[in-house]
C-alpha cells in the first residue's frame, strides 16, 4: 500500500470536505491527520475531550486559521478567510451591544450587500422577521442584547446566522454558558430551524448526550488512540476515531429515555474520552458511510 485509503474521497458531492489536514502550534501537533466529509443538510455533532482542537478545527473550516498541511475545501472550493458562505455562533459574545436584536440580525446583510441594502431592506427585514418568530423573539426586535437572557441573546446569533444562508453553520459550544434547562430549550429551537431551513450543521460540544440528541451524525475527535508510534508518543494530535450515523436516533423527543441513546453515549464515551480504552488507528469506529479511512502506510501495519 503506498497511500492513504480514502473511504468517502470525492469531494463533489460534499458540502465540507477535509483531506490530511493536521495543524501544529510550534513544535505542539494539535490536529494529525483529519479526515472528514459532510454532506448538505446534514447535523455533524463533534464531540472530543477538552483540548482535543475541536475549536481549532473549527477555526481552520472558519478560515480564520490555515492547517499547516492538509486542504479543507467548502463547496469544492479551496476555504479563504472567514466569509458568509460560513456561518459561526460561539458560546457568547457576538451580539453588538449597541444595536436592536433585529439591527444585530441585519448586520451581516448590511455589511456584504453595502448601497443594494436600501434596496432590498424590506425584504430582508421581512426575512430577519421570520427568523427572529421562528426564534420566538418577534416581540423583542426593538430590544437591545442586554435586555435579553444568555439564551435569547443565543437564540439572535443564530438567526444572524442563519440569516446569511451560509453553506455550512459552524457552532462552537454554542449552549454552554445557558443553564440545563434553558440548554433543552435551545436544542429544541434550533432542530426545529435546522429541519425548517434544511442547513448544513458543524456542532462542536463536549456534551455527548446532546451531541447524539441534536445531530444525525456524531464524529469523535480525540488523541487517545494508539499507532505504531507507540503508547507513550508524546507529539501526538488528535484525529476522528468515531463516526456515528444516528439519523435513526436524532431528534425525537422521547429518545433521551430510551436504552439505546444511552448505550450509543456510552460508546461514544469510551472511544474518545477514555485515554485507557484507546483503540489502534486500524480499529477506529468510522461506521458512518461518509467516513474516512485514511491511515498512513505506516500507520496500517503494512
Ligand atoms: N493559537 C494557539 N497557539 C498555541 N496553542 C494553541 C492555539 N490554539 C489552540 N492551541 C492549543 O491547541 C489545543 C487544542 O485547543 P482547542 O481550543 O482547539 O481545544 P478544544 O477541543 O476546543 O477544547 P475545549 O473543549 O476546552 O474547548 C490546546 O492544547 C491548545 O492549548
Ligand atoms: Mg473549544
Amino acid at each position: 500500500m503506498t497511500g492513504p485509503i480514502p473511504r468517502s474521497s470525492d469531494p463533489k458531492d460534499k458540502v465540507l470536505y477535509v483531506e490530511n489536514v493536521c495543524k501544529a502550534y510550534g513544535g505542539k501537533v494539535v490536529l494529525d491527520d483529519v479526515d472528514l466529509s459532510v454532506r448538505s443538510g446534514e447535523f455533524c455533532g463533534v464531540v472530543g475531550p477538552s483540548g482535543c482542537g475541536k475549536s481549532t478545527l473549527l477555526r481552520l473550516i472558519l478560515g480564520a486559521e490555515e492547517p499547516t498541511s492538509g486542504r479543507i475545501l467548502l463547496d469544492n472550493e479551496p476555504v479563504g478567510p472567514p466569509d458568509p458562505k460560513r456561518g459561526i455562533v460561539y458560546q457568547k459574545y457576538s451580539l453588538f451591544p449597541h444595536l436592536t436584536v433585529l439591527d444585530n440580525v441585519l448586520l451581516g446583510k448590511r455589511l456584504t450587500l453595502d448601497f443594494a441594502f436600501r434596496r432590498q431592506a424590506a425584504a430582508l427585514t421581512e426575512e430577519a422577521m421570520a427568523l427572529l418568530k421562528q426564534m420566538r423573539l418577534e416581540g423583542d426586535a426593538a430590544k437591545y442584547p442586554h435586555q435579553l437572557s444568555g439564551g435569547m441573546q443565543q437564540r439572535v446569533a443564530i438567526a444572524q446566522a442563519m440569516v446569511m444562508r451560509p453553506s455550512i453553520l459552524l457552532m462552537d459550544e454554542p449552549f454552554g454558558a445557558l443553564d440545563p434547562g434553558t440548554r433543552e430549550d435551545m436544542q429544541v429551537h434550533l432542530l426545529e430551524a435546522w429541519e425548517k431551513s434544511k442547513m448544513t450543521v458543524f456542532f462542536v460540544t463536549h456534551d455527548l448526550p446532546e451531541a447524539v440528541y441534536l445531530a444525525t451524525r456524531v464524529l469523535v475527535l480525540t488523541q487517545f488512540y494508539r499507532d505504531e508510534r507507540g503508547d507513550g508518543y508524546p507529539g501526538r494530535g488528535a484525529k476522528v476515531v468515531g463516526d456515528y450515523d444516528v439519523a435513526h436516533l436524532s431528534g425525537s423527543t422521547d429518545l433521551k429515555r430510551r436504552a439505546e441513546y444511552a448505550d450509543l453515549v456510552q460508546t461514544i464515551r469510551q472511544d474518545g474520552f477514555e485515554p485507557e480504552a484507546r483503540r489502534h488507528v486500524n480499529d477506529f469506529n468510522l461506521k458512518h458511510p461518509d467516513s474516512w479511512r485514511s491511515l498512513r502506510p505506516e500507520e496500517s501495519g503494512g
